[in-house]
């Protein structure tokens, strides 16, 4: 499987099914889709986006000290296709991009649900459990990347 470059609104399926099903579809559209920093990896199959996440510059309170700070958002894999490593490759694609950028700490708001997922790839969480409305119980993860250098 191979992870690619995508445009944001090739994001909005995904975004939409699997993360905010029966959600406005306005809450798919992020204005990170529109930093200069921002890119979308994406992984297909029969012409079809299987998994992806969007990544871009964004600092945090936990990583203040931090100059070069980036973010994923809507990490999701297509239902059918989960637990078959499509999310990780989508992260650790995300990663090695993100090391040649000099990006030291990448961090998420992560769904309960998935802190699972991201501790398997090396994530860590930080501070105290939050409530997303429509969403539910979050954490910040994060992983320093600067070690991968
Ligand atoms: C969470 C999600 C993105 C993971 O993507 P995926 O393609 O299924 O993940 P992978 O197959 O690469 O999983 C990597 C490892 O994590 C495990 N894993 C995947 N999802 C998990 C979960 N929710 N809880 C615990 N472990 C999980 C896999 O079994 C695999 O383990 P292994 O290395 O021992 O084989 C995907 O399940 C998804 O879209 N879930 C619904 C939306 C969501 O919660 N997104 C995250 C929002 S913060």
């Amino acid at each position: 499987m191979m992870v690619v470059h995508i445009s944001s609104i090739d994001c909005i399926d995904l975004r939409s099914r699997i993360l905010r099903p029966n959600q406005p579809i306005e809450l798919c559209h992020f204005a990170e889709d529109h930093f200069e920093s921002t890119f979308h990896l994406g992984i297909f199959k029969n012409g079809k986006i299987i998994s992806n996440g969007t990544f871009m510059q964004n600092t945090n309170p936990h990583f203040t000290e931090n100059k070069n700070v980036c973010r994923l958002r809507g990490m999701a894999t297509d239902t059918q296709f989960q637990g078959q490593g499509l999310g990780r490759l989508i992260l650790e694609k995300a990663e090695a991009i993100l090391t040649e950028k000099n990006c030291e700490i990448l961090w998420f708001n992560a769904r309960e649900s998935a802190f699972g997922f991201y501790e398997k790839c090396g994530y860590k969480k930080i501070g105290d459990m939050f409530d997303i409305a429509g969403v539910g119980p979050h954490k910040v993860m994060f992983k320093k990347l600067t070690h991968l250098i």
